[in-house]
């Protein structure tokens, strides 16, 4: 009898990462990720900041494998292990008459995946790589195994890989509803508005130069919750209000009122990190730096041009309220945080570089003729910090995952199921 022909069924799919501007610290359940607090994101624009994924299923794969960025990376771990085992649950019959696939649902249990992923910006710069990457694993793999669920209910899957990993199943600005049930059920993203609703925000990312190695999110989270009163009262008390406040900014693109919130809550994460046992501290000296320039600026004009938000390594996310303010921000952060002496100023903004232009600079001539800030007056504020920006990514609020049918961009060889 001749062997039965084999096929690959391929899913690719792209997914942004996104930034909380309300801030998720501290779990009330370490297993199933559920956080003590609602929380806020933008998401960013997966043309500048993105997970690609491509998923596929064959009868002829022997086990579930993975490959981060090019190298095989285990899947053992109980964030890849939950999100697979939530999807296998859910999966549907899939047929693909043209190729010859047909799936029935009880036959997704005995099926192995392979997995695929590239992050399109370094994945060890602290900006939330694994909250693209868990939302396009799920949203991948649901696509590939046909699963009915909403963007609502994957985000409850996607949200047990890692928690920020919900708010990346929607564009623009998303809420993840932290929930009441003890089974997690009532704990998902929804989105706020989309992306189009506020698109004159600009936001510019400064990767900072770190040297030392962070407190993982994981470990730091937890030993807030262990021993911060201020981490207790800000979950109970203050971010209640703020979401609301949040959100009625949000929705009535009311910057001064955006900016006030999203500044505030920042600085309070950073403080119930200070006020944990022993103390944790995310922000470096060029954080610090940049929130004074950027409050400094604030203060000068008569109502707040740029909002700042700092996750938990030492990256600033700076969002401005339109194009033309982030083009004098950029001028601002050429002026006191130059490159390094072997970088070259194409390499040193990211993303949108049409903002250099918007910015009057061309080249490091410009760079290094940028007049001081009129608002800093005395000559201490005025000084340069070469190299301790790694580079800026300029980027806006951006769409939810989508799925890229265009079989060239698999990261999957179609025939074999291998990387490319
Ligand atoms: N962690 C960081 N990047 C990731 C990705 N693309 N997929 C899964 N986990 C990740």
């Amino acid at each position: 009898m001749a062997a039965e022909k084999s096929w690959v069924r391929l899913v690719t799919a792209q997914t942004p990462t996104n930034i909380a501007v309300i801030k998720y610290w501290g779990k009330r359940d370490e297993t199933l990720i559920l956080p003590i607090n609602d929380s806020l994101s933008v998401t960013l624009d997966p043309n500048h900041l993105c997970t690609t994924t491509t998923v596929a299923v064959s009868p002829a794969f022997h086990q579930d494998r993975m490959w981060l960025n090019g190298k095989e990376i285990s899947l053992a771990g109980d964030r890849f292990q939950n999100c697979l085992r939530e999807i296998r649950k859910r999966a549907n019959d899939v047929e693909e008459e043209e190729k010859g696939i047909k799936i029935a649902k009880k036959d997704w249990e005995n099926l192995h995946v392979h997995i695929a992923s590239y992050n399109n910006f370094p994945t060890a710069a602290g900006l939330a790589s694994s909250a693209a990457g868990l939302a396009c694993l799920v949203f991948s793999l649901a696509k590939l195994m046909n699963l009915k669920e909403d963007q609502a209910q994957l985000s409850a899957i996607a949200r047990q890989g890692s928690g920020s990993a919900c708010r990346s199943l929607h564009g623009g600005f998303v809420k993840w509803i932290m929930g009441n049930n003890d089974d997690g059920s009532d704990s998902f993203a929804v989105q706020v508005t989309d992306e189009k609703h506020w698109d004159d925000l600009v936001i510019l990312i400064a990767v900072v130069s770190s040297r030392q190695k962070e407190t993982s999110s994981t470990s730091g989270m937890r030993e807030s919750v262990e021993t911060s009163l201020l981490l207790k009262h800000r979950a109970q008390e203050i971010v209640p209000k703020r979401m609301i406040q949040m959100e009625e900014a949000i929705k009535n693109k009311d910057f001064p009122s955006f900016a006030r919130l999203a500044c505030a809550d920042s600085n309070q994460f950073h403080a119930t990190c200070l006020d944990t046992t022993p103390p944790i501290f995310y922000m470096n000296d060029t954080s610090h730096k940049i929130i004074s320039i950027v409050e400094k600026w604030n203060r000068a004009e008569t109502t707040p041009q740029v909002a700042y938000t700092f996750d938990a390594g030492p990256n600033a996310v700076l969002i401005a309220r339109d194009r033309k303010t982030a083009s004098l921000l950029l001028r601002r952060m050429l002026f006191h945080f130059p490159p390094g002496a072997d970088v070259d100023l194409n390499s040193y903004v990211l993303g949108d570089k049409s903002i250099l232009q918007d910015a009057g600079i061309k080249d490091m001539e410009d760079v290094k003729s940028l007049p001081s800030p009129p608002e800093i007056k005395d000559v201490n504020s005025n000084q340069k910090y070469a190299g301790d920006v790694s580079y800026f990514i300029c980027t806006r609020p951006g769409q939810g995952p989508i799925v890229l049918s265009d079989e060239s961009q698999a990261l999957l060889n179609p025939e074999t199921g291998l990387p490319k």
